[in-house]
């Protein structure tokens, strides 16, 4: 059988991760996916260092990828709302599936995203734009697929995380750290998205989108972040028995499903108040299952990268075993909660 050929859009820590592991496990997910996997063409401004690109094609226009008639697969991982948004709708429109890592894309035009998908019966895989490494979106839509969700809650930003950890085992300050995320390739090219919650809120958007059916509001999320928090604050809630974690949380209510965003004081003796650098933990609670906690690395390139293939090979073995029920596998489920509102 042919490869199936894919299109990297944007070759920085995540495009060259996501490079990198399509190279060196090749054989195993080739296994996993039952074709091979060819990427066809990379756009790139500039090259990454990390990745060797032998014969790849590359060119500094993303159109000419997404225009690529031999592409099957694009993947997008320019990031932000604006060109972003333009190459993941014209790939749908030529009829080629999506792999994205774009929460903000994904939580402020899902929507619109997921109907041009749907018209055109392609595929729109995200698992990387939530808790990066670790698989939550998988998790809640088909492993807890039996349940009623009461709700999620969860360390959903690496780079606060990060911050706020350094504070307190080292007395660091906030800007210190923070430049070091940015150096480490964690923070969001805007480090406001980070510091000020905004990328948290995104993550919560899709995660509540997905665990109570209802559309993606991102702008109904209450947002706050950790950019007011000091060294002392963060030392003064250690004395007292408690560690400040940037939560998002979504509930549902009486009145709808709440989502909001924010630092929180947790006993320190709760497995989630143990969760530290760029790490990130998501708990789920379901009528049937009880709490569950989902583990892993937040952001970085190859743990980015796990779920940005993991969505490859979804979308490889969709194609090859279920042509005909493209849709449903990956993107959302009509979204028959929709009388929660938020
Ligand atoms: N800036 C994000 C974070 C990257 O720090 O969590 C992964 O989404």
């Amino acid at each position: 059988m042919k490869p199936v050929k894919v299109g990297i859009c944007g070759l920085g820590t995540v495009g060259g991760g996501t490079f990198n592991v399509l190279q060196r496990n090749a054989v195993e997910i080739a296994r996993r996916a039952g074709r091979d996997i060819e990427v066809a063409q990379i756009a790139a401004r500039h090259l990454n260092p990390a990745c060797s690109l032998g014969a790849t094609p590359v060119t500094d226009d993303v159109f000419e990828v997404v225009n690529n008639p031999e592409i099957d697969i694009v993947i997008e991982l320019i990031g932000g709302y604006g060109v972003a948004r333009e190459v993941v709708l014209q790939a749908i429109a030529n009829g080629k599936h999506v792999v994205t890592a774009n929460k903000a894309l994904i939580a402020v035009h899902g929507n619109e995203i997921f109907a041009a998908a749907s018209e055109k019966g392609v595929m729109v895989a995200f698992e990387a734009s939530v808790a990066g490494g670790i698989p939550i979106i998988k998790a809640v839509r088909e492993g807890l697929a039996a349940n009623q969700i009461d709700w999620v809650a969860g360390i959903i930003n690496g780079t606060g995380n990060f911050i706020l950890t350094e504070m307190r085992d080292k007395g660091r300050t906030f800007d210190d750290v923070l430049a070091e995320a940015q150096a480490l390739g964690y923070a969001e090219a805007d480090p406001t998205f980070d510091v000020e919650g905004i990328d948290a809120a995104h993550k919560l958007t899709i995660l509540a989108s997905i665990a109570f059916g209802i559309p993606l509001q991102f702008d109904k999320a209450y947002t706050e972040g950790i950019s007011k928090l000091t060294t002392a604050d963060v030392r003064y809630a250690e004395a007292f028995g408690y560690r400040i974690k940037h939560l998002g949380i979504a509930r549902r209510t009486a009145d709808g499903v709440e989502l909001r965003v924010h630092p929180t004081l947790i006993p320190a003796d709760r497995l989630i108040a143990n969760v530290n650098g760029v790490m990130n933990a998501v708990m789920v609670n379901g009528d049937a299952v009880g709490s569950t906690l989902y583990y892993g690395a937040g952001a970085g390139a190859e743990a980015t990268a796990s779920s940005i293939v993991a969505d490859i090979i979804d979308v490889v073995r969709t194609l090859t075993t279920d042509p005909n029920n493209r849709v449903p596998h990956l993107a959302f489920q009509a979204h028959s909660l929709s009388d929660l509102p938020v």
